[in-house]
């Protein structure tokens, strides 16, 4: 059985864990004080040989971006920290900035110091008023203490935290869109390349990293290379936040070796919630594809839960058991993304409209059978051939949902569903048009229009 790592969760439980005395108490800012004896290069180097890799869903290698950005040229770079959170399911950035926000700004200056920046950026989502304040005050702490400023701890390295708040689109935490918003600009994402480490906020060389990511660096400078390396697997390194949500006992965030798997962690969440079956789970938030009780041993890295044909992404194990209905679940989903679609491509655009309305009247008990291969054709025109990789996303829960459940798509479309289509009037989202177009998509699409 494998053990729980709390790292970046070890303070949580701790009296006021979120003030500067309480993280000093536990050893905090002692990195801080370590990189600043260390060469940047070497901190770089420690952090490449880490193996961390990105906590914000793609998994990129961490140290790897930071060495992309181009040689020092005498202007601004940046360090952009990507604070957004927005993808169903995935509860661990804010969690990390409520309960120890210090973890994150000493990891904030370990990395600006490292890449040679003076002034990084924490871009909150908009809609958690709570964790905005919670940052700042503990940035303003910091600026108190000498760890931000003019000539920190009598290094002679200036840096200053500006903490941005957003105006709450899933959008804005796609990191180019992001940093149009920081710019002032309305959040959509950017042609790329050039990517953000050659020209990203006011066209500077600039880092984009997750709150995870960056929060992780301090232990790694402090307890060293080898320690992070011996948990996790292969080429998945470290200790990773898994948020457990759903039909489970104990929901809540569990911090663990990369590869421990959803078996194991469905345990130590004290079970099934009154001992239900598993049906089907999201590994890395709605954008990943389903996962069944198939799946329960498949190791959670990257590249196991690659080769099962989904993606680890935010580790957000949404658990869903035998009373779900896929149909509604995945339904909701595509109203999410509906809903979230910037507008800038046609495809997301205008597809995720036409997946909820087929959707929506399938789970309504008026679906044919023409209608699912319609969901599968329109997913196909969605999936790489949008602007940005939001498009993929949105699909993944449509196409994965066939794959393991297209029985029970059937059943909708027949009318032997054991779940109750008519159930789906207490979920009255539909504004005018989108009535229109459950059941006449023709007006719809004037409506639309
Ligand atoms: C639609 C969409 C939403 C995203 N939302 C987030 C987010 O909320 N937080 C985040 O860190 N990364 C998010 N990402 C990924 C970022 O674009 C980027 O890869 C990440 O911030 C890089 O940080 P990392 O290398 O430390 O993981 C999102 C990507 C897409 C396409
Ligand atoms: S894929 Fe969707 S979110 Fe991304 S640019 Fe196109 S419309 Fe916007």
């Amino acid at each position: 059985m494998t053990d729980l790592t709390p790292v970046l969760t070890a303070t949580w439980g701790a009296e006021e864990s979120w003030t500067l005395k309480t993280y000093q108490d536990h050893g905090g800012y002692g990195a801080l004080k370590k990189a600043f004896g260390m060469d940047k290069a070497d901190i770089i180097q420690a952090v490449k040989d880490s193996g961390l890799r990105g906590r914000g869903g793609a998994g990129f290698p961490t140290g790897m971006k930071w060495g992309f950005l181009p040689p020092d040229d005498g202007g601004p770079r940046y360090l952009v920290v990507n604070a957004d959170e927005s993808e169903p399911g995935t509860c661990k950035d804010i969690p990390t900035m409520l309960n120890s926000p210090h973890v994150l700004i000493e990891g904030a200056i370990i990395t600006s110091y490292a890449i040679g920046c003076n002034h990084a950026f924490i871009y909150v989502r908009g809609e958690v008023v709570h964790v905005y304040r919670r940052v700042m005050n503990a940035v303003a702490e910091a600026y108190k203490a000498g760890f931000l400023g003019k000539n920190i701890q009598g290094t002679g390295y200036d840096l200053d935290i500006t903490v941005h708040a957003g105006a709450g689109a899933y959008i804005c935490g796609e990191e180019t869109a992001l940093l149009d918003s920081l710019e002032g600009l309305r959040g959509q994402p950017r042609l790329k390349p050039p990517f953000p480490a050659v020209a990203g906020l006011y066209a500077r060389p600039t880092v984009v990293n997750n709150v995870e990511s960056i929060a992780s660096v301090p232990a790694i400078i402090d307890r060293g290379v080898e320690w992070f390396t011996s948990m996790g697997t292969e080429k998945s390194k470290g200790m990773g936040i898994f948020s457990l949500s759903g039909h489970i006992e104990k929901p809540g965030q569990y911090e663990a070796p990369l590869g421990i798997t959803l078996r194991e962690l469905i345990e130590m969440a004290g079970g099934m919630r009154g001992g239900k079956k598993l049906k089907f789970w999201t590994p890395g938030g709605s954008s990943t594809p389903i996962l069944t009780d198939e799946h329960l041993d498949t190791p959670l890295d990257y590249e196991a839960i690659g080769a099962a044909g989904s993606m680890l992404g935010t580790r957000a194990l949404q658990i869903f058991d035998e009373t779900t209905s896929v149909v509604r679940a995945v339904t909701r989903w595509m109203e999410f993304y509906k809903h979230e679609s910037c507008g800038k491509c046609t495809p997301c655009r205008e597809g995720t409209f036409w997946l909820t309305q087929i959707l929506r009247r399938i789970e309504a008990g008026h679906g044919t059978p023409a209608d699912l291969q319609q969901l599968l054709d329109t997913c196909d025109s969605i999936a790489g051939r949008s602007f940005c990789a939001f498009g993929d996303g949105a699909v993944s829960c449509v196409v994965s949902g066939l794959k393991y459940f297209r029985a029970e798509f059937e059943a909708y479309v027949d009318g032997t569903a054991s779940f109750d289509p008519a159930d789906a009037a207490l979920f009255d989202y539909a504004v005018s048009t989108d009535t229109a177009a459950t059941d006449a998509p023709e007006l719809a699409q004037e409506a639309h229009a």
